[in-house]
């Protein structure tokens, strides 16, 4: 395994992905631990972008329930269609919201979150098993660009679900 990340600068963002794509699955190929695996995951996240938080939720009996993140600390638990994590369980599906302001029922972990992306994951009966959740200090920050790339690095723990 390598020892760090090589990450270039002066790519766009489709590039910056690419190029990061290969090594977190290098990082977590041969590795059967869901935890580990997504916790190198969140850092390759949170270190190759700017962004101010970059996390999973794990679907437990009721509710979402903190996993493997990387930015400041959290909510630990987030109810059925509650929050931007709360309904893309819900509804099953992606959600990019360009401005948390304007989205009703989002709920506050951070106050310098201004936009964010939520992708869930489904295990094998196609029920959701985790969120991943990328938060940004930056207004607008998410399109279908990274919605195309996340999907495609949080499927690599599918597997292990
Ligand atoms: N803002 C999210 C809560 C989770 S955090 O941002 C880490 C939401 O509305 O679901």
């Amino acid at each position: 395994m390598a020892e760090e990340l090589i990450v270039s600068n002066n790519l766009s963002k489709a590039e910056k992905y690419q190029e990061l794509y290969p090594q977190i699955f290098a990082l977590i190929q041969g590795e059967d631990d869901l935890i580990a695996s997504l916790a190198n995951m969140m850092s390759a996240l949170k270190y190759s972008f700017d962004w101010l938080w970059v996390g999973v939720y794990f679907v437990k009996n009721s509710e979402l329930v903190l996993g493997p993140f990387q930015g400041p600390i959290a909510c630990t638990r987030i109810q059925l269609g509650r929050g931007v994590s709360g309904t893309s369980w819900h509804k099953k599906e992606t959600i990019i919201v360009p401005n948390v302001d304007e989205f009703p029922d989002h709920i506050i972990c951070n106050a310098a979150s201004k936009s964010e992306i939520v992708i869930p994951v489904f295990d094998s009966n196609n029920e959701v098993a985790l969120i991943l959740d990328v938060d940004s200090d930056k207004l607008n920050d998410f399109d279908h660009i990274d919605e195309e790339y996340l999907s495609k690095i949080i499927r690599l723990i599918s597997p292990l679900l």
